[in-house]
């Protein structure tokens, strides 16, 4: 009989998370929305049911670890299982500027609050994640990462954000080494740039299309990659 799978996506109340859970309820994974303030997870879980989905709510503020634990334990306590993680909650806080703020504007604050929530978040869930995953022998984690982050087109503008993204990137192939053997894999993914509260309203991309690479790597074969990064369901330069 097949598995029917299960998935957290943190920072799913909007943006690019909202629509990987749609896509992924939309495929019959069950697919549970992260969100650190619950009613609004909440309002965003009403707006997939006139499409007929029904989509529970966990909160989830990643800068907790508690909070991270919680959730997963209570995805395990609705659905038995956790077979999907999607790492998607994060923030861009450069400033001034925004993506074109200085590192010599850098405040130590503006790195520490980044890395915290961009670095720090991830890592809490993978953690809290992997020894579920390891138990049923199969897991799918995506990070939601940025060519922000990719060493090989290094730039100026917004450090702290570039920075916390090149750790995630770092963070994707240790778990993916950590874990390699157990059918767990573990991918990281650049969106593009995308229409959402952080991409702003000009951005080149819809969420829809910025959603399509997580998803296709949140239920990968068990013949599928692990520990590479991904635009547009090809690997690209880290
Ligand atoms: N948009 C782009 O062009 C673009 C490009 C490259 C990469 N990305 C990446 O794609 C992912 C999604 O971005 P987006 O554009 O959808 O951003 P967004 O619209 O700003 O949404 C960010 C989400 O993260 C959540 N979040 C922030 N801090 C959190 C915390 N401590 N705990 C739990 N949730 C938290 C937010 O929750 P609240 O509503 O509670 O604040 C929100 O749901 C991010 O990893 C981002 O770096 C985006």
């Amino acid at each position: 009989m097949a598995v029917t799978r299960t998935a957290l996506v943190s920072g799913a109340n909007r943006g690019i998370g909202f629509e990987i859970v749609r896509q992924l309820a939309r495929l019959g994974v069950l697919a549970v929305i992260g969100a650190r303030d619950t009613d609004e997870g909440v309002a965003a879980a009403e707006k997939l049911k006139p499409e007929g989905l029904d989509v529970p709510v966990v909160g989830l503020d990643v800068n907790s670890e508690d909070s991270a634990v919680n959730a997963v334990a209570e995805v395990k306590r609705i659905y038995g299982r956790l077979d999907i993680l999607v790492n998607n909650a994060a923030i861009l806080i450069d400033e001034p500027g925004g993506f074109k703020a200085s590192l010599f504007d850098l405040k130590a604050d503006t790195l520490r609050r980044t890395m915290e929530t961009n670095l720090l978040g991830p890592v809490r869930l993978i953690q809290a994640a992997a020894p579920l995953m390891r138990e049923q022998g199969y897991g799918r984690i995506v990070n939601i990462s940025s060519g922000a982050g990719q060493l090989s087109d290094m730039g100026s503008g917004y450090p702290a954000y570039r920075m916390s993204k090149s750790a995630l990137n770092a963070l994707t192939r240790i778990a993916a080494a950590e874990l390699s053997g157990g059918n767990i894999k573990v991918n990281a993914m650049c969106p593009g740039w995308v229409r959402t509260d952080m991409g702003g309203p000009t951005a080149e991309r819809s969420p829809e299309e910025g959603a399509d690479t997580a998803v296709w790597l949140a239920t990968l074969g068990d013949d599928g990659p692990t520990g590479g990064f991904f635009r547009d369901r090809k690997p690209i330069a880290w």
